[in-house]
Order: C-alpha cells, then sequence, then structure tokens
C-alpha cells in the first residue's frame, strides 16, 4: 500500500495545522466559568473551567445527537447537554443519561478530550493526531518559562492564513522596509546577506552582515509547540533590559482566519522589571500595536493564493525554509498514518463511543 500522501492531502492538513503539537487557542481570560465555543485547527471545540478552574478542552459535540455542549449547563465537574440533558466529565466520559438511565450511552468515553495548559496568559492545547493520542512533552521557551524574563501576551485574530503570518515572522527583511519608521526599526541596513544556520529545536535566518541594529534574526523553534523566536535591539529611550524579544505563535481557526500570539518579552529583574512594565504599559504598547497593525494591513491585504506566483531572492530563504520544514513534518505524519491504515485528521469517527 502506497504511503506517500498526495499534494491535496499535505495541503489539507498544513491549512489545518500540524497534529502532534502543543497548540495556543485562546487568552486565558476567555474562559471564565462559561462555556466557549472557539473554532480551532479545523475542530470545533468547547472550553471550560471546572469548579477548581482547570481549562478543560473538549469536542464542541454532544455524543448523543451532536448538540454544542457549549450551550449546555455547567455542573461543576460536568457540563449537561442542553437538548436532552446528557451529562458528560472533564474526561469526556458520560456520566448520566438522564432520560434513559442505564443505556448503552453511559459509562463512555464518548467526548473527546484534549490535553491541556495554561502558559503566560494563554490557554494551550495538546491536539494529537489517531497515532499520537497521548501528549508529547513541552518545552516552553524560556522567555516565557523562566522568571529572569518579563513577557507580556498580545493577542490578535487576523483575516489571513495562519501560514502568511509565519512567513512574516521569518523574513526580518520587512521590518526595514515596512515598519522603517517605527520607533525601533529605523536604523541600519536595507541590503544584507543571510545565511541559515541549523539549532537543536529547528533553524535561525541572520543577517550575517548586521547584528544587533535591527530586526536581523529570527528562529524557527519546535519544542512541542512551533513557534517563531526573534530580538529587536532598543533604543535608550525603551528603558532598561536587553533586546526586545518576542516570541510569536499562530493558530488556524479557518482558512482565512488566525489567532496570533505575540509575547512581548524582556530580561529584567528587580527595579528594572518595574521600569519596563511600567514603559510597557504607558508608552511602549500603543507603539507596538502601531507596528502590528502594519503587518496586519498587509498580510490581510496578500490574496489567498498570493503564495502561487512568487519570485524569491535571497531574502526569503527563511521563508522557504519554514515552509519546507512545515511540508517535511505533514508528509511524516500523513505517511505514518497512511502505514497504519489510520484515519486522518479531517476524517471523523461517525459513531460515538471512542474517546479518540
Ligand atoms: S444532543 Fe445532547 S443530550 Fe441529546
Ligand atoms: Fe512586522
Amino acid at each position: 500500500m502506497p504511503t506517500d500522501p498526495t499534494d491535496q492531502e499535505i495541503e489539507t492538513l498544513l491549512r489545518m495545522g500540524l497534529r502532534n503539537r502543543w497548540h495556543p487557542l485562546c487568552p486565558s481570560h476567555f474562559v471564565t466559568d462559561r462555556p466557549v465555543s472557539l473554532y480551532r485547527l479545523g475542530l470545533k471545540l468547547v472550553l471550560w473551567r471546572d469548579a477548581s478552574g482547570t481549562v478543560c478542552v473538549q469536542d464542541d459535540h454532544c455524543p448523543h445527537r451532536g448538540a454544542p455542549l457549549s450551550l449546555g449547563r455547567h455542573l461543576g465537574d460536568r457540563l449537561a447537554c442542553a437538548y436532552h440533558g446528557v451529562e458528560v466529565s472533564t474526561t469526556g466520559k458520560v456520566l448520566s443519561v438522564p432520560g434513559s438511565p442505564g443505556c448503552r450511552l453511559e459509562g463512555q468515553m464518548a467526548v473527546r478530550t484534549y490535553p491541556a495548559r495554561e502558559l503566560k496568559g494563554a490557554i494551550f492545547a495538546y491536539v494529537g493526531d489517531s497515532l499520537h493520542p497521548e501528549p508529547c512533552a513541552f518545552e516552553p521557551p524560556e522567555q516565557l518559562a523562566s522568571d529572569e524574563y518579563e513577557a507580556f501576551l498580545c493577542y490578535a485574530e487576523w483575516r489571513t492564513a495562519y501560514r502568511y503570518l509565519i512567513d512574516n515572522n521569518l523574513d526580518p527583511m520587512h521590518g526595514s522596509f515596512l515598519h522603517r519608521q517605527s520607533h525601533s526599526m529605523a536604523v541600519g541596513d536595507v541590503r544584507a546577506n543571510f545565511q541559515v544556520r541549523d539549532t537543536a529545536s529547528g533553524f535561525r535566518f541572520e543577517k550575517v552582515t548586521q547584528r544587533d541594529v535591527n530586526f536581523d534574526w529570527s528562529e524557527w523553534c519546535d519544542t512541542g509547540a512551533l513557534y517563531a523566536r526573534l530580538e529587536i535591539p532598543y533604543p535608550r529611550s525603551g528603558g532598561p533590559g536587553g533586546n526586545f524579544g518576542i516570541i510569536f505563535m499562530s493558530t488556524p481557526i479557518s482558512d482565512t482566519l488566525c489567532a496570533n500570539f505575540f509575547w512581548r518579552n524582556r530580561r529584567v529583574q528587580g527595579w528594572e522589571r518595574d521600569t519596563w512594565r511600567f514603559l510597557y504599559r504607558n508608552r511602549l504598547e500603543a507603539r507596538h500595536w502601531q507596528v502590528l497593525e502594519q503587518d496586519r494591513a498587509m498580510l490581510e491585504a496578500v490574496e489567498p493564493d498570493a503564495n502561487q506566483n512568487e519570485c524569491f531572492y535571497d531574502h526569503d530563504v527563511g521563508v522557504a525554509r519554514v515552509r519546507r520544514w512545515m511540508r517535511e513534518r505533514a508528509i511524516e505524519q500523513l505517511r505514518a498514518l497512511n502505514a497504519a491504515g489510520a484515519r486522518k485528521p479531517w476524517e471523523r469517527r461517525a459513531a460515538a463511543g471512542v474517546s479518540t
């Protein structure tokens, strides 16, 4: 049996988002005491918190007849479907079928439930394919995990494909053009030679002709979640601390809408941390949103199929490389599914009663 996926299958998986990774879904504050329904990664999900405040991420689909669980009643440790009252636990188990006690559905692990965690103001879920239901390890970047950094999350949903956002973050040179009037990217050469360097978790695309002047490098990382990391030096008016860093992740909502997470971070401690917080909230945050607005306006104006008709030059090697990297991961995942005769992420199981 052939195991190589077709181009169409590869494209479908990439549009939905790679599997077997942790993905950020939304800011933590989206989910309070009421269930919330979100489309992400080709899935319709319900996010809710149990009585202890722990986040639960599940398919927003009642195993009885498919009503959205997000419309259900929150009973502390379970959701009760609003349509006929079926009760589902935080693990996806059907605890009660009030209309037919003792029926076959009771006790079944019938609602797919995704391992979830919160980190630096965002809710993450592990989305595996049918061969990898157990979560992989996720080692967050030190900028989010270490106390040595202070990080602020900026969240924005943009009307474009998430892959254009990834391209944009692996394209440092746009800083010198699109953002040339910004407070931190006005200086430096608009020409540069680049190199690609492999790293332990991905690769770095960097200028060889300029360092610590502008947006001079970007790194693609896979540590159980996929993200881009970059730094931009700050002028003195930017306050104390090292370079201004960004950890960027993007999660598809649909083919033309994506959820973007930008953690702006800086290595600061003690009084410098207080100064950075103050400066950020009072002065820098508004400027950063202006810069992001330039990206948003550009990327939302790019046609969905613009990437079918491009002429790359040497500044685009980072874009070419990250696209190839994504495609290779998609092929690996699909090959494994084909070899095992397992269903693809877009193929759903018709009947309830199975948890994955
Ligand atoms: S559809 Fe949910 S209880 Fe019937
Ligand atoms: Fe930008």
